[in-house]
């Protein structure tokens, strides 16, 4: 039955091209598939956003249900480095400058070159020019969510929750322009929470006060843990070889590979990407990879406790339902604060620790498909009605990046989705208490109540005078921390 229900579509299609003049080229179904190759990819979190490669599960809502709850956790938008990732790209360009007058071979291009990290007053910032522009996906990404959850605001005021970090409330405001189009300036309320130690649990970015498991050193990009990449030190001899007198490093290599990734955060295209091999950008990310794993991913025992706060808080509210819970949550962060919740859920957790001396390339863990710039998890709380195969009921569902992630043990329902009540059931038995697991001081909040007590005061929808420090991050009236 279903064969033949896919074949006959696939010669439906064939006669739609037949009508339009069928050449080989216009199949109705490409068989090129090149996500593989697609440069993006392989950016790890520092590049342009991309959708998560989906399943095949369809995006849209099944039809005998209708989402009445959402739930959005937004990375911010494609940004510049921060000064910290951007002074070693900058030295080890300048090792190039300082070595060789004019560069020869792949490096060629520097002679001509127009460096768009010149100006350190950009360092941090949600970028704002080229195609990828962070402001622009924000912005895009407003206007996508109302033209699919329209039907969820009916004129209400929502508040829209942001870390205190400059380009995380930039992001908050450019997606709510595009969500609440003319209506923004009264009907959005943007509510600023601390990126502090002491929110406790009120807080979409919590610490955990408690030391770690021990985890390879992956946090620092070091010239001993790229050694068993070997193609980096590789990488390093060949420039060095093109450029008689420059001395590059793999550490070097590593410093100039980020060159690209941001460079089309802020341009079309970027010459650094052709200086590099591709077996150089697949090792790239999966060193990536392991930064998240290791640092803010399964591979560290706080990332659970640290995801359960959003994990828990969610689950509430999906519990209170629409009509006394709201109905429309969106929350900006940034990337470290994703990976947590998806560990709290359960989800994209490999079997095993992801090996630090050699590229698994099958590895479930791959940053690009769930935190490049602009990454988002989406939890949809759906009503459906029955069907032959399910049962009327209320369901759950998650979504990254636009592509449905199904709990592997909760999955029975309408798309894939899961009935809320095993949703709870499953969060209550594996949910570990934060403010316990990360040992919260007594005198801090010990769990989220901003989802239920935010302020309705629509003073911090614009930003007033200069962009404030970035990298002191905010407090919940705009000041730098530390000020007021
Ligand atoms: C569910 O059924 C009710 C009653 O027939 C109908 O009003 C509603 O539109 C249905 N919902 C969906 C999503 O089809
Ligand atoms: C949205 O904007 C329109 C035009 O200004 C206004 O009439 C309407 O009341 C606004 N709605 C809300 C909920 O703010
Ligand atoms: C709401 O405003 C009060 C001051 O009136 C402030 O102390 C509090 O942190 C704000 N809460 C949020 C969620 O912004
Ligand atoms: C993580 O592991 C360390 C070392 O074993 C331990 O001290 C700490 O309590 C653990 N933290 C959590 C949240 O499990
Ligand atoms: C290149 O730098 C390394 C240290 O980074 C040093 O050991 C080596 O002597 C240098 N080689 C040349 C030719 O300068
Ligand atoms: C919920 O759990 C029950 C019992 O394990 C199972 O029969 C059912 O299929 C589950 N429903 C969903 C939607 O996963
Ligand atoms: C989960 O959220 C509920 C509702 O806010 C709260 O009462 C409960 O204490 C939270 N549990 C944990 C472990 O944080």
């Amino acid at each position: 039955m279903l064969v033949s229900a896919l074949v006959s579509g696939l010669v439906g299609a064939s006669v739609v091209n037949a009508q339009l003049g069928s050449t080989s080229a216009q199949k109705p179904f490409s068989q090129e598939i090149q996500d593989g190759y697609n440069p993006l990819k392989h950016f790890g979190g520092l590049g342009p956003y991309t959708n998560r490669q989906s399943y095949g599960i369809e995006r849209e809502t099944p039809e005998q249900c209708e989402v009445d709850q959402v739930f959005l956790l937004m990375r911010h938008g494609e940004r510049y480095p921060d000064s910290f990732t951007a002074a070693p790209m900058l030295s080890s360009l300048q090792k190039i400058q300082n070595s060789v007058k004019t560069p020869k071979g792949s490096l060629a291009f520097l002679n001509d070159w127009d460096n768009f990290l010149s100006d350190p007053n950009l360092f941090s910032q949600e970028s704002f020019s080229g195609p990828y522009a962070g402001h622009l996906n924000a912005y895009n990404r407003g206007v996508d969510y109302r033209a699919r959850y329209d039907h969820l605001w009916t004129g209400e005021q929502v508040p829209i929750f942001t870390s205190g970090y400059e380009r995380v409330i930039d992001t908050a405001r450019k997606f709510g322009e595009g969500f609440f189009g003319y209506n923004y300036s009264t009907a959005a309320a943007i509510n600023i929470i601390p990126e502090t130690p002491d929110q406790g649990a009120n807080s979409l970015t919590p610490t955990c006060f408690t030391p770690t498991n021990n985890v390879p050193s992956w946090i620092s990009v070091t010239a001993e843990n790229l050694a068993p990449f070997k193609i980096f030190a590789a990488e390093a001899d060949r420039l060095n070889e093109e450029n008689p007198g420059l001395n590059l490093t793999n550490v070097d290599v590593y410093n100039l590979l980020q060159f690209a990734p941001f460079e089309f955060n802020v341009r079309k295209t970027s010459p650094w990407l052709d200086v590099f091999t591709r077996d150089a950008w697949e090792t790239f990310g999966y060193a990536n990879n392991l930064l998240y794993y290791y640092y803010a991913g399964p591979g560290v025992n706080t990332t659970a406790p640290i995801g359960s706060v959003y994990a828990n808080a969610t689950l509430a509210k999906m519990n209170e339902g629409p009509s006394t819970g709201g109905k429309l949550f969106f929350n900006f962060v940034h990337d470290t604060n994703i990976t947590p919740v998806l560990a709290a859920l359960g989800l994209i957790i490999p079997d095993k620790d992801l090996p630090t001396t050699y590229v698994q390339h099958d590895t479930i863990y791959q940053c690009s498909e769930f935190v490049p710039m602009g990454g988002h998890l989406l939890l949809e709380r759906m009503t459906c009605n029955a069907t032959k195969q399910y049962d009327a009921g209320v369901y759950v569902r998650t979504i990254v990046n636009e592509a449905v992630l199904p709990h592997e043990d909760c999955q029975d329902g309408p798309g894939f989705s899961c009935s809320l009540q095993n949703y709870t059931a499953k969060l209550q038995s594996t949910l570990p208490e934060y403010a316990t697991a990360c040992d919260v001081p007594a005198e801090y909040p010990q769990t989220l109540s901003f989802f239920w007590d935010y302020n309705t005061t629509t003073t911090f929808n614009y930003l007033k005078g200069d962009i404030p420090s970035q990298l002191a991050g905010t407090t919940w009236d705009e000041k730098p921390v530390g000020t007021n």
